[in-house]
């Protein structure tokens, strides 16, 4: 349906529009629509973007679910001062024993680095932080962040650099996330509680809005007819490009490449927090150096 947004954009030539109403020829409304707060996200056809001001952040969702596949977009964070906010790109399913794989980029005062936090929820159950910085200012440019789900494993990467390997590790008798369709979400909010210098930093109203852009949506994954029937994905005689081992397991120069940003750019990993974890998490054990 062509709204009014549209017929003024194309009046006035500036073809700004919320993100309810279609812009020909623009990605995201194939894929995605406005979750919530639609007036603070706004497609201008190629850029997508969500603002965050002392009203309202604002989320999309992806139009349909998916089980397994690779599901990719770009980002450009909020630049300058982005203290207090939180930008979130994440897979969920529904309910309280939910699954969930979370990017969350936690902003900061200008010039100072985001922190790129990721987690994992299995049945319900997160706690599974890992946080670094990035080797780019991601406040400058568009960066890829993916995940990549298959039957083997979770992984989360940037500009294609695998940053995060969460295994299946089923057979050693630890739960994973693989019979819930789940949703594609982003959105933007202020988490000033916690988000900057755990929280000593608050957000500063007076360089609100706070925006966050994306361009280049991309979802590769296996869409689910219905929540309740998932064989169309998940039998065992589907094999998909995500299910080949030279995909769902690092290449070798993927495995260097992890390896070269836990060493460089991690700063906190849950698997070696004594202090929260007094016993370390069952598949930190098996997972030798992830
Ligand atoms: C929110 O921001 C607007 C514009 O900067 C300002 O006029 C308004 O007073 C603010 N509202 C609150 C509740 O702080
Ligand atoms: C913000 O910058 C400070 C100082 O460089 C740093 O300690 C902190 O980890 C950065 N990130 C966040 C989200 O607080």
């Amino acid at each position: 349906m062509v709204g009014m947004g549209w017929f003024m954009c194309m009046m006035m030539m500036v073809c700004v529009v919320s993100c309810g109403e279609a812009a020909p020829g623009a990605k995201f409304e194939e894929l995605y629509r406005s979750s919530w707060a639609m007036d603070h996200c706004v497609n201008d056809g190629e850029v997508t973007k969500l603002k965050l001001d002392n009203s309202s952040g604002a989320g999309f969702e992806s139009r349909s679910k998916y089980l397994f596949g690779k599901v990719s977009i770009q980002i450009k964070l909020v630049e300058g001062d982005s203290a207090g906010t939180v930008t979130a790109f994440y897979m969920s399913s529904e309910g309280s024993n939910h699954n969930e794989f979370d990017f969350e980029f936690l902003g900061n005062t200008t010039g100072e680095p985001y922190i790129v936090q990721t987690n994992v929820y299995v049945n319900g159950v997160g706690n599974r932080e890992q946080r670094l910085n990035l080797w780019f200012d991601p406040t400058t440019e568009f960066h890829t962040y993916s995940i990549l789900w298959s039957k083997r494993s979770v992984v989360f990467m940037v500009d294609e650099t695998p940053i995060r390997v969460h295994k299946n590790l089923e057979d050693k008798g630890i739960p994973f996330a693989k019979d819930q369709a789940m949703g594609v979400y982003s959105s933007i909010w202020n988490a000033d509680d916690w988000a900057t210098q755990g929280g000593l930093v608050k957000t500063d109203w007076s360089h609100a809005p706070f925006i966050a852009s994306y361009k280049d949506f991309k979802i590769d994954a296996c869409e689910v007819p219905t929540t309740a029937d998932l064989s169309k994905c998940s039998g065992e005689e589907q094999r998909f490009w995500w299910d080949e081992p030279t995909v769902s397991e690092l290449s070798l120069h993927q495995n260097h490449q992890l390896i070269w940003v836990r060493a460089n750019h991690m700063i906190y990993d849950y698997c070696f927090d004594a202090a929260r974890f007094p016993v370390t998490p069952l598949e930190c054990q098996h997972h030798r150096h992830l």
